[in-house]
């Protein structure tokens, strides 16, 4: 699949670009392995808005995606929606955060991100797609730090804009490291930090879905102030999936596990 290939490729330079780790996982694993193989690719936007879920969808169903199913992440304030492809076992996760439900200086700043550019004539010329990366000015320092105290997510999504919040590794296809467990070991082994949120393995195989994930790495980024700041940028995710009692492996995704994923770009943690 050529066309899923090229989609693929390049969120996977554009991710790897700040998140070196996710890199030097890949030719640790690569050592042992012949092939790894993608589980699903997760990204961030905000509701309501010109990049909301239902208008970077469209992306998607033209490469073949199909929606599967919905999620809803009361406390973190999030919708996400996952897609499944015939042809491909890599799933797709978008979420997306209903920002009007947050403290009003939030709020303000989020209407100020979303309505950026849009006197700017070049602006809905430009295809908004889910490697578009940050189509807004970039927020100042101040409004970053409040928008973190608020919700983690909305300050990373303002900074790193449209492109993977991660790659999962989908363990299943593994060969040596056939377990979640054995990926684990050899990722301390390598004093990768991971997040440890709710005990390192999100999920168990009564759910059909375990999960693990690596702390985001921090990149120095620039803001408009001039001042240079290291901020989360992102993270590489494992997972295991079992069989069904139908015979078919799960291709859903637990909430309470990835709520305790999110909190992977939290650098508080
Ligand atoms: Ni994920």
């Amino acid at each position: 699949m050529q066309y899923l290939d090229t989609f693929f490729e390049k969120l996977w330079q554009q991710y790897t670009a700040i998140t070196p780790q996710a890199l030097a996982i890949h030719e640790l694993l690569n050592q042992h392995e012949t092939t790894l193989v993608n589980d699903h690719v997760a990204f961030r936007t905000f509701a309501n808005s010109p990049y909301s879920i239902s208008q970077l969808e469209p992306e998607l169903f033209k490469l073949g995606f199909k929606a599967f199913d919905n999620y809803q992440f009361d406390k973190k304030k999030l919708l996400a929606r996952s897609y499944i492809h015939k042809d491909s076992p890599t799933k797709i996760f978008l979420s997306e955060i209903l920002w009007q439900e947050l403290p009003a200086g939030s709020q303000i700043i989020i209407r100020k991100i979303i309505e950026d550019n849009s006197g700017d004539k070049a602006f809905p010329k430009k295809p908004i797609s889910l490697s578009s990366g940050r189509l807004w000015s970039m927020p100042s320092y101040v409004d970053y730090l409040a928008l973190l105290k608020d919700s983690e997510y909305a300050a990373w999504l303002s900074v790193w804009g449209l492109r993977a919040n991660h790659f999962t590794i989908y363990v299943n296809y593994l060969r040596q490291y056939t377990h979640l467990e054995s990926v684990i070991e050899l990722l301390q082994q390598h004093q990768y930090l991971l997040n440890e949120e709710g005990g390192v393995i999100k999920g168990t195989p009564q759910d059909f879905l375990i999960q693990a994930s690596t702390m985001a790495d921090k990149q120095l980024v620039k803001f408009p102030d001039g001042s240079e700041q290291l901020i989360a940028s992102c993270y590489y995710e494992f997972a295991q999936r079992f069989e069904q009692p139908n015979g078919d492996i799960y291709q859903g995704f637990v909430p309470s596990s990835a709520d305790k994923i999110f909190e992977s770009t939290n650098s508080n943690k």
